[in-house]
């Protein structure tokens, strides 16, 4: 069955976008691809407001964030975490031979510049958290994070993963001035999975080239040579990347700001329902995300409820990590809008009528 998917992602995929991925084949050392990867470059540029490199390999986001972390730190990194997402990038890291001083924060509460005062020491490479923590529903104030790290150690890269925010919150790159921001195609971007994508700063890029056992699939040196002149380091993803141009045209036709307003709408939707209909949202006040709503399943039977949604024809995604049995999530980020939620919302409340 075709259902309409409300997931943390892969998220829906619109019929044109997967059309836009029929187009025939051109190898990597031609000329029609360099124009297709330098497109693409630009548009990212210019949706995300920034003239920093851009980097693409074929594979998910984890890629890129293993890549960060393989380009960015010799020995020692500081990890901030308040879920999953966070404690994959440490022990990514930590994978990596790295030595990783952590931070926890509770899940659902905000991440603060408080949380790692006095943490960023000289020995600190690097800082890696995640905007957006898809367990929880939390947005962190990246900007105000990325201002006291370099408050306390200049020298510190910070390394962003921005996998369930990118493109459908501000992130304000101007002020953040990531070293690394990493996102990938099946969120926000609503294609199929396929693209690692990365915002590089030439601070990590420089730091780079004083870093030992980069590995070769995500050397970023590697990578911003070929990508200097529009080619990609190994073979990439042409069909994927002819979809990522559609889309990215798609994206900049809207505006960034309608973009932000859109999930704004979307996520508010989910809050008043939640609030009114059910149990409310697992994160605090004033740090929730906007692509993704985690609702707090009270005494809800999920999988009756699940299931009988699927039967409608929707599907939304189950809890994950340390609140996976006390909450539920549901997407609302990439091509779907306010209409398409309230849809949604109106077949829960049938669905939620007949359990009572
Ligand atoms: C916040 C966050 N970081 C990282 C990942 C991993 O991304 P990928 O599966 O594209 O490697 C996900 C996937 O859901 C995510 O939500």
């Amino acid at each position: 069955m075709n259902r309409k998917l409300f997931t943390v992602g892969p998220v829906n995929v619109e019929p044109e976008t997967l059309e836009a991925m029929t187009r025939p084949i051109i190898t990597h050392r031609s000329k029609e691809y360099k124009l297709l990867h330098g497109s693409i470059v630009e548009k990212i540029r210019k949706a995300l407001n920034t003239d920093m490199d851009v980097f693409m390999v074929s594979g998910s986001a984890t890629a890129m964030i293993e890549g960060a972390i393989r380009n960015g730190i010799s020995r020692k990194s500081l990890g901030i975490s308040g879920g999953s997402f966070g404690d994959r990038s440490a022990e990514i890291a930590e994978l990596n031979g790295k030595t990783v001083e952590k931070v926890n924060v509770p899940f659902g509460k905000a991440i603060l510049p408080e949380h790692i005062e006095g943490k960023v020491t000289e020995d600190i490479e690097a800082v890696h958290w995640v905007s957006n923590e898809s367990s929880t529903g939390v947005f962190a104030d990246s900007t105000a994070i990325a201002d006291e790290v370099r408050n306390q150690n200049p020298d510190s890269l910070v390394i962003i993963d921005a996998v369930t925010s990118a493109f459908a919150m501000d992130l304000d790159l101007k002020n953040l001035e990531p070293d690394a921001l990493i996102f990938g195609t099946q969120k926000a971007l609503a294609l199929p999975p396929g693209l690692g994508l990365m915002v590089c700063s030439e601070r990590l890029l420089k730091k780079a080239e004083t870093v030992e056992n980069r590995g070769f699939y995500t050397d970023l040196i590697k990578i911003k040579k070929q990508s200097d002149v529009n080619y990609a380091l190994t073979t990439p993803p042409v069909s994927l990347m002819y979809a990522l141009d559609y889309q990215l045209d798609k994206i900049l036709k809207e505006g960034m700001p309608a973009c932000y307003r859109r999930h704004n709408e979307m996520a508010d939707l989910v809050r008043n329902w939640a609030e009114k209909k059910l149990n409310g949202i697992f994160p605090d006040e004033g740090v929730r995300s906007n692509t993704i709503g985690v609702l707090n399943r009270g005494d809800l039977d999920f999988d009756a409820f699940h299931a009988a949604l699927k039967d409608k024809g929707y599907e939304i995604s189950n809890g994950y990590g340390g609140v996976k049995e006390k909450t539920f999530r549901i997407g609302h980020m990439g091509d779907l809008t306010p209409d398409r939620v309230k849809e949604l919302l109106g077949a829960m409340d049938e669905i939620l009528e007949v359990m009572e």
